[in-house]
């Protein structure tokens, strides 16, 4: 039986805004495609066509933000993903800081991260960060087998590695997080543990490991035919990725999320914990995502309409019941974790009777461990953790596992809704 108490007697009303924003700035520009990627970004633009979308970002922010100016909103975190914003030439990164500074103080907000590719940040970019107020950079390693990049590709940048976060660090920047991703076409496990290997010898303090998902969207299967990529069996990509996982917990690095590991919980990122935390986060750009009030909103996908002006929003609504449905598997899936009292305090008393029959199935089949009312996954209930919101959490929106979570409709209709 799955039993939780609590001492809890009433949550905390706090209006929504009161926990802040959290902002995202999408940048969707890349040197080349990255045949794995399904980010949603473009290569070859003009230097007008990046000014015009900086436009429309301004546009966009201007438009959205004015709904929360006068009411001295906090904002936690500002995150510029992408796409590769380490791209923008200098000059197209001091019009897109004229642009956030005018609504903005980067110098009071807490985490301000870039995501950069190594092979387009230079010296003077990383200078230019640090002045601006940037003081978390995210690079995209991958792996450190320049070969397995290739036939995906993408420029190979091991060798680059150890001078460029020598320059991050004397640019005044220790807050670094390098991303690697496994389970792409052509990679051993030789590979995945030196990749690890690599940063830790190089003492970066978090680093993400990514499982190579595939996603229905235009142009990545096609990327992957075309390039006759043999995609590694599902047994193989689960066995890299916990080998990268085991690996990281041998050099005693800390397991913070699902997929973020760092040598202390300083590292955590904000952004990340407040978005699965169910936080408001605003996103702006091109394929943005938001979270307000409840809502799930994102952005047009399409760049030539974003930048035209075509507000075409994808805007799910969710219940107060899918809200608690959404926290609770965010907070298994994503950031490891979940805190009873935590959804007490938030979304009351009576919110366990909404997971409350998932959650014991779940124990039931030994996907669930509980200590001190912080319930977790088990090794299974990782393996299985993408069928939590179909078959244990059972969404009455199910708009939000087909468009938000972007749960294919073979799957959605082979548990149908009750
Ligand atoms: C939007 S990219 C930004 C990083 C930067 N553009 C670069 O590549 O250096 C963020 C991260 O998404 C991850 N990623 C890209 N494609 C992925 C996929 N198909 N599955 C899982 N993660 C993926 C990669 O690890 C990448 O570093
Ligand atoms: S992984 Fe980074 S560089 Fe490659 S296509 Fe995606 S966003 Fe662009």
């Amino acid at each position: 039986m799955f039993t939780i108490t609590t001492d809890k007697k009433q949550p905390s009303s706090v209006h929504h805004l009161n926990r802040g924003v959290d902002l995202y700035i999408h940048i969707p520009f890349c040197k080349s495609k990255c045949d794995f990627c399904f980010y949603i970004s473009v290569t070859g633009t003009s230097e007008e066509e990046r000014f015009c979308y900086l436009k429309a970002l301004e546009r966009e922010i201007s438009a959205r933000w004015s709904a929360y100016e006068g009411k001295q909103v906090v904002v936690n975190s500002l995150y510029i993903g992408g796409g590769t914003p380490s791209i923008l030439s200098l000059k197209q990164w001091e019009v897109l800081v004229m642009i956030l500074t005018r609504f903005w103080d980067l110098r009071t907000i807490p985490e301000v991260t870039v995501e950069c590719n190594p092979s387009s940040t230079t010296q003077e970019k990383l200078g230019f960060f640090k002045e601006i107020g940037v003081n978390r950079l995210s690079f995209g390693v991958q792996n450190v087998d320049d070969s397995v990049l290739a036939a995906m590709g993408r420029e190979g940048t091991k060798d680059a590695l150890p001078g460029l976060l020598e320059s991050t660090r004397s640019a005044g920047i220790n807050n670094i997080n390098c991303d690697i991703l496994f389970g792409l076409p052509g990679e051993n496990t030789a590979s995945v543990v030196q990749s690890v290997d690599v940063l830790v010898e190089l003492s970066v303090p978090h680093i993400s490991v990514y499982p190579f998902t595939l996603q229905a969207k235009a142009g990545f299967f096609m990327r992957m035919v075309c390039k006759n990529a043999l995609l590694l069996p599902a047994y193989l990509r689960i066995a890299h990725y916990q080998e990268a996982i085991n690996r990281l917990l041998e050099w005693e690095y800390l397991r913070i999320h699902t997929a973020h590991f760092g040598i202390s919980y300083r590292y955590e990122c904000i952004q990340h914990r407040n978005y699965w935390d169910g936080g408001e986060i605003l996103g702006f750009g091109v394929s943005a995502q938001s979270f307000v009030d409840g809502c799930y909103l994102r952005n047009t996908e399409d760049l030539n309409g974003y930048v035209k002006n075509n507000d075409n929003i994808l805007s799910i609504s969710l219940s107060k019941k899918d809200q608690i449905r959404r926290w609770v598997f965010m907070g298994l899936t994503k950031k490891l974790r979940f805190h009873y009292e935590a959804m007490v305090d938030r979304f009351g008393l009576d919110s366990l009777t909404v997971v409350k029959e998932g959650l014991e199935r779940m124990d039931r089949e030994g996907m669930l461990s509980k200590k001190q009312n912080i319930v977790q996954l088990t090794d299974k209930g990782m393996e299985h953790s993408h069928l939590i919101p179909i078959l244990y959490f059972r969404f009455e929106n199910q708009n939000y596992l087909r468009y938000a979570l972007r749960i294919p409709e073979a799957q959605l209709s082979k548990f149908p809704e009750t």
